[in-house]
């Protein structure tokens, strides 16, 4: 099954590893004289200020390109330069560079002077020492108590991004990493995930991270410190358990619900269904039923009830798979400004629980659908930045049907 699914994502081209650029990369080849001054004929070149861009994935090339040009991405250097290139400029540009190797031998290493045995001393600071080790650390696994999520699961091991909007990072500069880093910190840059996590990086780990870049072939070999993970507490899941007899009527006594109408919870991440409660509660979230159901709830109790819930398993959603719910789910829609579901929820549905995206995978269609047209029609209004508010507004209802079958497949 899961076989089937990647050669399907292959096939739809959203993972690395596809040739389905729109672009002529023999006419990005020409047309990328313009660039080769800074970046490099083939996308690589010897200046960390410089971004390398080669095998970088094409849909992110093009995207980047676009927000220069309508200023979304503030560059001064860049701004005019794509100020001056048509769609389809972008488009063959992006299919040239994405062509180059990102792995083959490069110039990288007259620019950085970091080796992971050896970490980086900074300048700026002297008395801090970049550590490559706790960069990969906290890469690898992000920060429970920040709601930081692991840089890994959108960039990839060894930031080999399997998912085309996802950047690249093996192989960047560190320089540039760490510059792009502070940007989506100081908001300059904007992207609603990465503002998020960048924000709450402290400069020392930003650099941490750009140490764990500088070295690509040391990566493998740098070793990643040892993180308790956080397990839930057996403690908390039968104190949940206890309370959970009011809701079984309803969601089942695992949390899985029998009534189409009806949510599942099991399995649906602890901090989700915490959001979810409290904000029942206090009314940020609109549903008479519920609102009456966490009334009666202190914050002890909707902690323990999301432990129990979400350590259950999800039974199995619809069996077939809905061919126009995956295209969007997948790829979103360019034109109309829909972003790809994916981008969130993840390739198997199962969300991101640090990042607050909920999983939608083997959930009913109905209640599924149910959500979308109520952030459609703005009568649920509890997602951060509208997130989902604009993200719905030019789906068609015959669409979110679709969706909804498609992510109960997943
Ligand atoms: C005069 C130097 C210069 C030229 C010429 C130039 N660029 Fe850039 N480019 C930059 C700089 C500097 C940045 C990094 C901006 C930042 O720090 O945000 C950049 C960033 C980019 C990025 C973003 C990379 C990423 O990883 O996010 C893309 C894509 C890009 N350039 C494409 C091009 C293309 C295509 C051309 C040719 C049409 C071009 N550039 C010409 C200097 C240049
Ligand atoms: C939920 C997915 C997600 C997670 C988790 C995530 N990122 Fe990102 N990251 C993105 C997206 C999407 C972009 C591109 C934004 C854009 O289109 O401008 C990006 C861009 C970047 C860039 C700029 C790359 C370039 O070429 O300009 C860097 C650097 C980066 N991320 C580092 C990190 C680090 C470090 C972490 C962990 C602390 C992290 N990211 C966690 C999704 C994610
Ligand atoms: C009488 C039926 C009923 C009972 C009893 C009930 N719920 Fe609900 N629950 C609902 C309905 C209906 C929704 C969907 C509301 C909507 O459409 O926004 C819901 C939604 C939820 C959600 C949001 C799920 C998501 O994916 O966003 C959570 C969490 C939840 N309920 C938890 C509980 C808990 C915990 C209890 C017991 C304390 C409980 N519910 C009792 C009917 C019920
Ligand atoms: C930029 C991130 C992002 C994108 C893109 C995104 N979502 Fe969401 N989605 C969220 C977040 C965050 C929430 C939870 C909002 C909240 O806190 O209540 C959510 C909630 C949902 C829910 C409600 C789940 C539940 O249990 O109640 C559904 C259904 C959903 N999204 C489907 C989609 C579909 C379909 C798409 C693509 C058309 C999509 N999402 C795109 C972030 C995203």
């Amino acid at each position: 099954m899961k076989k089937i699914f990647f050669s399907l994502l292959l096939g739809l081209g959203l993972v690395h590893g596809t040739a389905m650029a729109q672009g002529d990369a023999a006419a990005g080849k020409d047309k990328s004289m313009l660039c080769a001054g800074c970046h490099g004929a083939t996308g690589k070149n010897p200046s960390p200020i410089y971004p390398d861009l080669a095998g970088q994935h094409a849909q992110y090339i093009v995207k980047q390109l676009k927000a220069f040009k309508s200023g979304e991405r503030t560059d001064p250097v860049m701004a005019p330069m794509a100020a001056n290139l048509s769609e389809q400029d972008m488009e063959d540009l992006a299919a040239y560079f994405a062509s180059q190797s990102r792995t083959a031998a490069q110039s990288q290493d007259t620019a950085t002077t970091a080796t992971a045995s050896a970490p980086v001393t900074v300048a700026t600071k002297p008395t801090f020492v970049a550590d490559a080790a706790a960069g990969k650390t906290l890469y690898e696994n992000g920060d429970e108590s920040r709601e930081l999520g692991a840089c890994i699961g959108c960039h990839g091991k060894e930031g080999h991004s399997e998912v085309l909007i996802y950047p690249n990072l093996f192989k960047q500069y560190p320089e540039y990493i760490e510059k792009q880093l502070r940007a989506f910190k100081d908001g300059s840059r904007i992207d609603v995930v990465m503002n998020k996590f960048a924000g709450v990086l402290t400069e020392e780990e930003i650099k941490n991270i750009g140490a764990y870049f500088a070295n690509p072939e040391a990566m493998a070999s740098i070793k990643a410190k040892h993180v308790a993970k956080a397990s839930v507490s057996s403690e908390a899941v039968n104190a949940g358990k206890a309370k959970a007899g009011v809701c079984a009527s309803c969601h089942g006594a695992d949390g899985n619900s029998m009534v189409a109408m009806y949510p599942k919870l099991a399995g649906q991440s602890s901090e989700y269904l915490v959001k979810q409660l409290t904000e029942f509660k206090n009314g940020t979230r609109k549903d008479p039923v519920m609102a009456g159901m966490a009334a009666a709830l202190s914050a002890q109790d909707i902690q323990d009830l999301a432990s129990y819930f979400s350590a259950q398993k999800m039974t199995d959603g619809v069996k077939e798979v809905n061919e126009l719910g995956k295209a969007l789910y997948l790829g979103g829609d360019k034109k109309r400004g829909i972003t790809a579901c994916v981008a969130c929820h993840g390739i198997n549905g199962k969300g991101m629980a640090k990042a607050g995206f909920p999983a939608v995978a083997n959930q009913h269609v109905d209640y599924l659908k149910g959500q979308l047209v109520k952030f459609k029609s703005l009568a649920r209004a509890n997602d951060n930045n509208a997130i989902m508010r604009s993200t719905t507004k030019k789906v068609t209802e015959q669409e979110m049907q679709a969706l909804a079958e498609y992510m109960s497949s997943l």
